[in-house]
């Protein structure tokens, strides 16, 4: 291994032995091709024509006015497959094609993970096994269907709570034996090193897009950039470019469930402490041996007991502030957004809206905030229909 991987204390390669050479392989292809001026022009095509990069920024004009300060929402929902998942998927699908593998192995909870390595992997000629909980196949059901049609295999996890910590375990195993012709992709910023490097470095381009697109809307950079997330792909995504901007205030919100005070919920950095989970030193829900926690989420994507290492270094350094938003504020957040702007989001995304919405007199007018808005919420109309009862 080149590096070990470290954000600070986080971070790492806590893995059995028998994947050292498949990440190192990794490493190695990560290492030469990430400079590299072929791959990067080849990126590039593929994002452009096949994903409809760059996405727009977009002034919502109407909660600008309701909520007294200019917003921006940084239009991934617009990306092919409908979220920001198709980034990774496409920089992970070359690199594979640059090992000789076959094979994707992949997980999902909502299914924007699967949707997007499908896409990707059909792209590039490599076959697709997605992994998936049981109760996630169920939740998200549109999604598990899109994989279906578009070639993909999925395969639904029984073990454990049936959920996205599950699927990864089984995706690893499944890794484990077939890592010679696979390439596990995995979709966040999570796992062992050199993972959450290149998550987040194929993810980097939103916060490029979002600098660059502000700088000619606006001539200056925003106050806060706001994003959901579990392990950290869009968060990281979006504020990456700016670490070293001060002034912008980053704001990570996590899945609060019913009640993150006392009931169950996933918010790993407002109740959780460092531990070892899938790989790497994190934040982490655990009990008191160190076992990971059950969690709940109306957002499957953000149901997940673990944040990202580089996450995990950014909050305890100071640099990013951490939020969490209940399944309740997800909802009305849903509403609004969809209502006051005529665009539907994925619950994911709507905890973002839910802080956001709490800003609501609170800041200067001349004050800029971005919202990276992560994906569309397609998958999710049938649950708001039953949550709202809202009869067609
Ligand atoms: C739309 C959307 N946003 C956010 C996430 C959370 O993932 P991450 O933290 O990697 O961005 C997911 C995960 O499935 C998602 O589907």
């Amino acid at each position: 291994m080149k590096s070990l991987g470290k954000f600070g204390k986080f971070g790492g390669m806590f893995v059995p032995e028998i994947l050292y050479t498949a990440l190192e392989e990794l490493e190695e292809a990560f290492i030469k091709f990430k400079d590299d001026e072929n791959f990067n022009k080849e990126f590039q095509y593929y994002l452009k024509n096949f994903a409809g990069r760059e996405t727009p920024l977009y002034f919502a004009k109407n909660l600008s006015k309701k909520l007294g300060f200019k917003l921006y929402l940084k239009r991934e929902d617009l990306v092919h497959g409908g979220s920001h998942k198709l980034n990774n998927t496409i920089g992970q699908a070359l690199l594979a094609k640059k090992m000789g593998k076959k094979h994707f192995i992949t997980e999902t909870a909502a299914g924007q993970q699967g949707v997007a390595t499908v896409m990707a992997g059909n792209a590039f000629g490599l076959k697709t096994k997605v992994f998936m909980g049981l109760k996630d196949t169920k939740r998200q059901t549109l999604n598990a269907e899109r994989i279906k049609l578009l070639g993909g295999e999925v395969i639904p996890v029984t073990r454990g709570h049936q959920v996205l910590k599950d699927a990864v375990d089984e995706a690893l195993v499944e890794w484990i034996v077939n890592n010679e012709t696979s390439h596990y992709v995995i979709g966040s910023a999570v796992g062992p090193h050199p993972y959450p490097t290149i998550v987040r470095h194929f993810q980097s381009i939103i916060g490029k897009e979002i600098k660059s697109q502000i700088m000619e809307s606006e001539g200056k950079l925003p106050n806060k950039i706001i994003a959901c997330g579990s392990g950290g792909s869009n968060a990281l995504g979006a504020f990456y470019e700016f670490i070293d901007d001060e002034e912008v205030e980053l704001i990570f919100v996590e899945g609060g469930g019913k009640n993150a005070v006392d009931e169950k919920h996933a918010a790993a950095f407002f109740k959780g402490s460092p531990g070892v989970f899938q790989g790497a030193m994190t934040y982490m829900l655990q009990d008191e041996f160190g076992m990971d926690s059950k969690t709940e989420s109306r957002a499957t994507g953000l149901n997940y007991p673990a944040r990202g290492p580089e996450l995990s270094y950014l909050k305890d350094k100071g640099r990013m502030k951490t939020e969490y938003a209940t399944d309740e504020e997800v909802l009305v957040a849903f509403q609004i957004m969809s209502k006051e702007e005529g665009i539907l989001p994925a619950f994911e995304t709507s905890h973002a809206i839910a802080y956001l919405l709490k800003l609501e007199g609170k800041l200067d007018k001349d004050e800029i905030v971005v919202l990276n808005f992560s994906g569309r919420g397609d998958k999710d109309v049938q649950s708001a229909i039953n949550l709202l009862d809202i009869k067609v």
